[in-house]
């Protein structure tokens, strides 16, 4: 179990918002009752991802992830149910009591929670190193001549590693950690012949965020400029929670200004992010010197289709990023470009002219990718017509990239002023390019078909009698779920009715069988099982299908609405429903027992056997074709 007080788990339950969670991961929007996002877990390009404040769960229509609060987190981060709860206790200011135990014998937690844990612990470390010990002093006088302020400094938890062997790494191994974790994290570095030391020394160091701000590793500066034999930066390796192409350094403490101003810009280094942070300028993020990754993109279009990049002054990186940006085109999203005066980055060049005049640099040096694209090659390629025809085809290329037909017809245009080429001959070089590319295998997302709506899947003629009874039986317990304690007749609820008919109906399907049994044994201890009591019940299985259970199937049907397609509500319909329901289900059964029971009769061999096996065949006829009448189903004789 837990180590965490059951009443501590209850609290957090109680009191965490699936909106308010949900809403730190992806931007929501409102549709009827309900709010809708691209769904975090699976790649799509249309919302099916919903949260319902209302009963305090998720559900992803199309990949079929569901769950409350908790099961968010758990979801999202891959953590356990303890540290899921701890994020939230943490989010809403519960105190978790502290746990008595040593690291080590921390049973619960998964190995990504142990690399967690330990990144966590290296961060607080170097921290207090840069505040407390004494060479911290180096590393503060450092950042205070780069102009970071306290504040940024804390709000960002820099620290300072010192200039010895193992220094984190005793401190680490002191206080219980496993030294496979250190080294799972790249925080340590163990030699063949068994010596230990630490990968990060007199640095300062920029622990790197996910977005939930859970440290996942740590990029790290020299202060010695000169070093020719030590790189500038050290990262942290790729480990279980650190993806590079997956995460983006400053989002965790962007995200809510990025969403604000519907606007992320993206810059090269840790400073620069620093920097701008400091002057006010909050929705910026960098990708720390790597070329741009859809991982990335994905992250950001989460919370903004908008990007701005802000490029160093030295043209030759320029070139060598401008791939990186046909795959923000690709992805949908706007791109708007900032260059800077040649030797200056946005780090260097905020610190000169003061944020207020930065800002107004941003504002009026904007402009869109492909015109800047355009114009970069124009100017390469004037008065050379075959460089020219080159570029062309280049700037083509990336329009082609631009999924939204009206943007590609403004590119295609402003384009053709800049290169004082005909318009026409741009569109028929696209054209072209669309052949050949069709053609070809498959490369990039363009030409993808439009995604199938995720419309619940009418039954098919072929499915298994299993298959069948599963959704009957699925149906009945969704029933159950949405509509306990629903009176169908007087003094009848939907629980009452539904346990009195299937009093002697045994469940094939294992799960549906243990929800049943879980509302027979509340109604018996004379109790009405509330949606809460499975949503939060122990057992996961159990709270997914819940989960899955009460979102509301209606939801699936959002665009009726906009189509002004009348659409009765079920629980105008519910006595009849339920009705039917459970009558569909016992057709079902009985003809699943005649079935066997014919199969049965071929096997008799004794008369008088297989007279009573005549009859109770006799019997099952009847009460099957009762049952089809009662369902209004003509039965073939
Ligand atoms: N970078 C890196 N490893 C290196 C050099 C650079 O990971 N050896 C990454 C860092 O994230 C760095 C970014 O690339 O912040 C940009 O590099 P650069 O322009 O060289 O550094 P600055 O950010 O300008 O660094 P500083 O201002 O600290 O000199
Ligand atoms: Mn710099």
């Amino acid at each position: 179990m837990s180590l965490i007080p059951k009443e501590t788990v209850d609290q957090v339950i109680a009191q965490a918002d699936i909106v308010e969670v949900v809403g730190d991961f992806v931007s929501l929007k409102k549709k009827g009752q309900n709010m809708w996002a691209c769904c975090p877990f699976h790649h799509e390009k249309s919302p099916s991802f919903s949260v319902s404040p209302a009963k305090g769960i998720y559900k992803c229509f199309g990949c079929g992830k569901a769950g409350n609060s908790v099961q968010f987190i758990m979801d999202v981060e891959g953590t356990s149910f303890p540290e899921a709860i701890k994020y939230l206790a943490k989010k809403y200011g519960i105190e978790v009591p502290e746990e008595e135990q040593h690291p080590e014998f921390a049973r619960e937690q998964s190995e990504r929670d142990s690399l967690f844990i330990v990144s966590e612990f290296a961060s607080k470390h170097f921290q207090q190193r840069l505040h407390e010990h004494e060479q911290g002093g180096i590393g503060q006088s450092y950042l205070k001549q780069r102009g970071l302020s306290g504040n940024t400094i804390r709000k960002f938890e820099l620290g300072y590693t010192l200039d010895e062997w193992s220094d984190l790494t005793d401190a680490a191994l002191k206080a219980g950690f496993q030294q496979k974790y250190l080294e799972a994290t790249g925080l340590t570095i163990a030699r063949e012949d068994g010596k230990r030391y630490d990968r990060f020394r007199g640095r300062v160091m920029f622990p790197i965020h996910n977005i939930s701000g859970r440290v996942v590793g740590f990029g790290a500066r020299t202060l010695k400029p000169n070093d020719k034999k030590s790189p500038k930066y050290l990262n942290s390796p790729e480990s279980d929670i650190y993806h590079k192409s997956n995460v983006l350094y400053g989002l965790f403490q962007a995200k809510q200004a990025i969403r604000m101003q519907d606007m992320c810009l993206m810059v090269e280094g840790y400073l620069d992010v620093l920097s701008l942070h400091q002057g006010g300028i909050e929705n910026v993020v960098s990708s720390s010197g790597t070329s741009l990754t859809e991982g990335q993109i994905k992250l950001i279009s989460r919370y903004t289709q908008n990007i701005t990049v802000l490029y160093d002054g030295d043209a030759a990186g320029i070139k060598a990023s401008l791939r990186g940006i046909d795959l923000i085109l690709e992805n949908g999203l706007n791109v708007d470009v900032v260059t800077f005066p040649e030797g200056e980055d946005p780090d260097s060049y905020i610190q000169k002219v003061g944020d207020t005049a930065f800002k107004a640099y941003i504002k009026e040096k904007a402009q869109d990718f492909i015109s800047f694209k355009t114009s970069l090659y124009a100017e390469e390629s004037k008065g050379n017509p075959v460089k020219k025809a080159e570029a062309v085809r280049e700037i083509v290329g990336s329009i082609a990239k631009v999924p939204d037909a009206i943007k590609r017809t403004i590119f295609f245009r402003s384009c053709s002023l800049i290169f004082d080429i005909d318009e026409q001959i741009l569109i028929s070089e696209y054209n072209k390019m669309q052949l050949q590319d069709r053609q070809q295998p498959k490369t990039g997302n363009n030409y993808e078909p439009a995604e199938a709506p995720h419309e619940p899947v009418a039954p098919e003629k072929q499915d298994s009698d299993v298959d069948v009874l599963k959704r009957y039986e699925r149906e009945i317990v969704r029933m159950l779920l949405n509509y306990p304690d629903r009176v169908l007749e007087e003094g009848m609820t939907t629980c009452q009715y539904m346990s009195e008919q299937l009093e002697d109906v045994a469940f094939r399907t294992p799960l549906y069988a243990r929800l049943l049994e879980l509302v027979k044994e509340k109604l018996s201890a004379g109790v009405l099982p509330t949606a809460e009591d499975f949503i939060n019940y122990p057992d996961q299985e159990i709270r997914t299908e819940a989960t899955n259970l009460l979102s509301d199937p209606h939801e699936l049907s959002h665009n009726w609405e906009t189509h002004h397609i009348f659409v009765p509500r079920e629980t105008d319909l519910l006595p009849y429903g339920a009705e039917r329901a459970v009558l569909r289900l016992k057709w079902r059964n009985v003809e699943l027992l005649l079935k066997s029971e014919i199969e049965k009769l071929r096997l008799v061999t004794d008369p008088q056997e297989q007279d009573r096996q005549l009859n109770s065949i006799i019997m099952l006829k009847t009460l099957h074709s009762q049952l089809g009448d009662m369902l209004g189903i003509v039965v073939n004789k």
